[in-house]
């Protein structure tokens, strides 16, 4: 599979009261368009990660408005997979392109997430557990993912409170660096640590905020990528599914989609994990960086804390994770985060990231969740010339 990055665009994501879902998706767009140097009319289909207009905003049909933003006619449809739906909006791309039904492809994400309270967003997103077993019942997801962590912790004690911490700490450090990122200030392991008590063991800094913000990537073809002289390409897409509920997963201290879809991803571009130059993973909540390395093959399963402890996960590291400031220093506003992963993996093939840019970064892997593992998809992007 080669299919090529031939234009990005992110907005700044936050909290942007000013603006409408409509206006983030549109500012999203035309970036993308401007970056990519093509006219709207060129575009062939358009696909959008969304996972909460509906309930936030009173809007479905978000498929509709991203084509009326740009005043053009063209099949547009609305993909949502939880907070996995930027990246099953890219794969839909992907396979409009393969299946030769388009040679151009605008895909967006986007979600609109602070004019409601935190309760009402919390009620939102837990739409992506298992309502039978899991909200009815009072679980959210610090709740779901605190679970996990004490399953983890419990079986692997040596990934302990600091090392969990560390996760944090580092993604703020990147997120500092990040002109686009929600947060931009650098926090130490005792901030972590000491920050108000959400689910135990997680606290308020292992924890993605709520979010808005807008992404978009403009794929194509191989002839098309060739005349438009990028040289990032998508080279492997994979995607797994699991049970909805933690209660029916056969495992608590690992995300068995994650390694299922990484494999498929891996295989299809012909790579190993040790070719891997840097990775933007799913970091929902601390823990689930730790669970993701593992399941991308940075790490045997229990010894991701090794990678923490001697600091390798940094821009400028051995093994480079969320150089963007992942979910926790980015910001995670759903749709949009899987199409955020796959904008810094190619900003960082470019090497126009500035100062997080890896040395020598050739391979790039994207890993997006959606809910507590239920839906995992894993792409690979890699630098053609
Ligand atoms: N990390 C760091 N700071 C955060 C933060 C986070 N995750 N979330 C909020 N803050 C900050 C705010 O900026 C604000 O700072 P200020 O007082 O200096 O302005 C302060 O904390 C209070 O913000 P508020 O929005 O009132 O926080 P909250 O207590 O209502 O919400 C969480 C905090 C952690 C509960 C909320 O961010 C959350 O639910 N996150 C998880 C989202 C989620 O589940 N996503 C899906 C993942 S699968």
């Amino acid at each position: 599979m080669k299919v090529g990055v031939i234009g990005i665009g992110i907005t700044k994501f936050g909290e942007r009261w000013n603006e409408s879902l409509r206006d983030l998706l549109l500012d999203a767009q035309l970036r993308a368009l401007n970056d990519s140097k093509i006219a709207p009319e060129q575009i062939d289909a358009l696909f959008t990660g969304n996972m909460c207009a509906d309930s936030l905003s009173g809007q479905l049909h978000v498929g509709a408005i991203a084509a009326e933003n740009l005043n053009i006619n063209k099949p547009s449809i609305r993909v949502e997979g939880a907070c996995a739906s930027g990246a099953l909006a890219i794969r839909q791309g992907i396979q409009a392109i393969e299946s030769g039904s388009a040679e151009i492809v605008m895909v967006n994400g986007v979600e609109k997430m602070t004019d409601v309270s935190t309760e009402q967003a919390t009620t939102a997103l837990m739409g992506a557990g298992d309502e039978e077993l899991e909200g009815f019942n009072g679980l959210t997801f610090p709740g779901l993912y605190a679970l996990l962590a004490k399953a983890y912790m419990t079986k692997y004690p040596k990934l302990n409170r600091e090392l969990l911490a560390e996760v944090s700490v580092k993604n703020h450090f990147h997120g500092a660096r990040n002109d686009y990122a929600q947060f931009r200030s650098e926090i130490d392991i005792d901030t972590v640590i000491n920050s108000a008590m959400v689910a135990d063991p997680l606290t308020l800094f292992d924890c993605s905020p709520i979010t808005d913000g807008a992404a978009t990537i403009i794929l194509a073809n191989e002839k098309v990528s060739k005349k438009m002289n990028t040289d990032v390409y998508v080279t492997g897409s994979g995607l797994a599914n699991d049970s909805l509920s933690l209660a029916r997963r056969k495992t608590l201290t690992a995300i068995p989609a994650g390694k299922i879809a990484a494999e498929q991803a891996y295989k299809q571009s012909g790579i190993l994990s040790q070719h891997v130059d840097f990775a933007e993973v799913h970091d929902c909540f601390s823990i689930a960086e730790i669970m993701a390395v593992e399941a991308l093959g940075f790490a045997k399963e229990g010894e991701a804390y090794k990678l923490y402890q001697n600091k390798d996960t940094y821009f400028d590291g051995k093994q480079p994770i969320n150089t963007s400031g992942g979910l926790k220093a980015c910001g995670h506003p759903i749709g949009a985060t899987g199409i955020k992963q796959a904008i810094e993996a190619t900003v960082q093939l470019r090497g126009e990231a500035k100062n997080r840019q890896v040395k020598n970064a050739e391979v790039g892997v994207t890993h997006n969740v959606g809910g507590s593992g239920a839906t995992v998809a894993v792409h690979v992007f890699r630098k053609i010339r």
